[in-house]
């Protein structure tokens, strides 16, 4: 794979597709923008060297529309805040006014182009839709890691027109992901939470034989106790997912490994800041109680196994952490996983969420992985279309 260091940017006009699907409030403001952070190492390594940098996102789902919403203008504003160096926008990602922008840009300056999803041909990988896109450019850079699971036109096509390298961030992201898959350091403990199980799947199937602990919360451990017989009430789970529920829990013990789902929870008849909640054995749930945290029991085991890992990989809040009497779980793995002395790998956009809003600081994890999907793809041991292109 070609990286960076085998570019010379000098006067060259190179398009960078990043990863800037940040969340935004009801007002436009961005709540988080870790995402533009971390692709500024490889955008300031560009400009520093006189590079002419050209850059590509998506935010949300357009689906081929013009959405207002889903505009990249106020990550332009973050960006243009970020950095030294000159940041300007322009309206479109395509088309005569974005290609007169690009010839008038001078080395070490900026130019963000509009959402690329605003075109169906983005996700389509559309050859017509990427030449316009190549023509803008000299040189294509992916540091896009949140995105590389996409074959999209700015994440993988661009490869086949334009000479293709890997960005400092996605060079990060696969070498420390890639470590943990080959040689982990023993025990292995993976944390799964969020509220869909068929994310989590082919990493819960591809660590059976190299995990040593699973510990399982959030709406995901809702569908595991209900698949093994648990009456869950009315929680959120996926009744149609209790085959393969049942499968991962039975291979899991098949080889030895902990596969340990909360033993007590917190409940409450609604989601609310100020619900009355009860904190049950699991074994006693009925009637319309709704399952929202793990319990006090179920935290301290949890934290017991995370304090003896060598290797964390966690992913998925395990409680509605968002609202206080809901977030105990949460924040106690979170402070548990940043205390660990083994290698911590944290990844997906609510986990990220959860430690910001708790207040604890990057650098207490190995590493903080900018991709939820991707990430969980890639320790999937799926290949990924992104980073297939740039080892061609
Ligand atoms: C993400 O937020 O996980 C990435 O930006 C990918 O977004 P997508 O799931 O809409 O492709």
């Amino acid at each position: 794979m070609k990286t960076l260091h085998d570019l010379d940017p000098k006067d060259k006009r190179v398009l960078v597709r990043v990863d800037f699907n940040v969340p935004m409030d009801k007002n436009r403001e961005i709540t988080d923008d870790t995402r533009i952070k971390a692709a500024l190492p490889t955008i300031e390594y560009l400009a520093e060297r006189c590079a002419k940098v050209i850059i590509m996102s998506h935010r949300g789902r357009p689906k081929g529309q013009r959405v207002d919403d889903l505009r990249l203008d106020k990550v332009a504003a973050r960006l243009a805040s970020l950095t030294k160096f000159p940041v300007s926008d322009v309206h479109d990602c395509i088309g005569p006014d974005v290609e007169a922008a690009v010839s008038s840009m001078e080395p070490g300056e900026i130019l963000l182009l509009e959402n690329t999803r605003f075109h169906h041909g983005e996700e389509m990988n559309d050859a017509e839709f990427t030449k316009q896109i190549a023509k803008l450019g000299d040189a294509f850079v992916s540091d896009a890691f949140g995105a590389v699971h996409r074959a999209h036109a700015t994440t993988a096509g661009l490869a086949d027109f334009l000479p293709a390298y890997a960005g400092l961030l996605l060079e990060r992201e696969i070498e420390v992901l890639s470590s943990i898959l080959k040689a982990p350091k023993k025990p292995v403990v993976l944390i799964m939470g969020g509220a869909k199980i068929y994310t989590k799947i082919g990493i819960l199937k591809n660590f059976i034989d190299k995990g040593d602990a699973f510990l399982i919360g959030g709406g995901l451990a809702n569908t595991f106790l209900y698949a093994a017989g648990y009456n869950v009430g009315e929680s959120l789970y996926e009744s149609a997912k209790r085959d393969i529920a049942c499968e991962i829990m039975l291979e899991a013990e098949k080889d030895m490994d902990q596969f340990i789902l909360p033993t007590d929870v917190v409940v409450a008849s609604q989601a609310s800041e100020t619900a009355e909640t009860l904190t049950i054995p699991v074994s006693d749930l009925e009637g319309d109680m709704k399952i929202f945290d793990i319990g006090k029991e179920t935290i301290t085991r949890f934290c017991d196994i995370i304090a003896r890992a060598g290797t964390v990989i966690w992913n998925g809040p395990v409680g509605l952490y968002e609202m206080a009497p809901f977030s105990e779980g949460t924040r106690r793995i979170a402070e548990a996983v940043a205390d660990c002395e083994g290698t911590t790998i944290i990844g997906g956009g609510d986990t990220i969420d959860a430690i910001n809003k708790f207040g604890i600081a990057p650098e207490r994890f190995t590493h903080i992985s900018t991709g939820g999907g991707a990430m969980l793809e890639l320790l999937e041991g799926k290949k990924l279309p992104g980073i297939e292109v740039l080892s061609r």
